[in-house]
């Protein structure tokens, strides 16, 4: 590795961003493929493979998962009252749009109780952490892929206020759990980069150097 591609990859990892609007124009599953099979050597605690991914292209399923969104959308609002309420409508609209995408991919993530001996005073839960940190790694491994391909996507968990909905309509059984919806297409423009912190803001040095 070098200069060259360091710089691929900071180019790749700095202007990628969330794509809400797509072309009307079918993605061809041969690239989705390409990019998961790189995706799949992302780490994992042990080794386990705690992830896996589900793409969905029949629009029937993803405007009937829409339709459960929405309903449940109107459902927590009920629950809100006034300003609140107009707030949360306000903010679901972020919710929705996955089904204007020609695909759908769902992040599935299972856990594992933890074989880690927690010592006399087992201060943190660690069931579940290792597992779900892997997942968001293999995510963005996912979106990086399918951005150098040209396509764009954007990691929602705003669908998952119906995440029960979503694994019986996809047949999704225990270990496994869906935790990220993932809609992928051509990008009808290119979204403005919003702000990012400095790099002050997240790292450091130890001691302070
Ligand atoms: C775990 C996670 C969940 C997200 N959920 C949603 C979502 O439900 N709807 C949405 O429009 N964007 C969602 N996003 C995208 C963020 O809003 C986006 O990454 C952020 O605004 C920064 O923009 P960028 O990805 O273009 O850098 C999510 C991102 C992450 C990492």
């Amino acid at each position: 590795m070098d200069q060259k591609t360091f710089s691929i990859f900071r180019d790749l990892v700095t202007s990628r961003r969330s794509v809400r609007k797509f072309a009307p124009r079918p993605v061809d599953p041969g690239i989705v493929k390409s990019v998961m099979e790189a995706v799949r050597f992302s780490p994992s605690p042990t080794n386990r493979q705690c992830f896996r991914f589900i793409a969905v292209q029949d629009p029937l399923i993803l405007q009937s998962l829409k339709i459960d969104v929405i309903r449940k959308i109107d459902e927590i609002s009920e629950t809100l009252e006034g300003e609140s309420s107009q707030a949360f409508r306000e903010y679901a609209k972020w919710f929705t749009f996955f089904e204007q995408a020609p695909l759908v991919v769902f992040g599935l993530f299972r856990t594992f109780v933890s074989r880690l001996p927690g010592g006399r005073k087992s201060e943190r839960r660690l069931e579940g952490l290792a597992e779900i940190q892997a997942f968001g790694g293999a995510v963005h491994a996912m979106l990086l892929g399918l951005y150098a391909m040209g396509l764009g996507s954007c990691w929602m968990s705003g669908p998952l206020v119906t995440v029960t909905q979503i694994e019986e309509l996809l047949h999704i059984e225990r270990p496994w759990q869906v935790g990220a919806v993932i809609p992928v297409g051509w990008p009808e423009s290119s979204p403005p980069v919003p702000k990012k912190p400095g790099i002050d803001a997240f790292f450091g040095w130890f001691p302070a150097c």
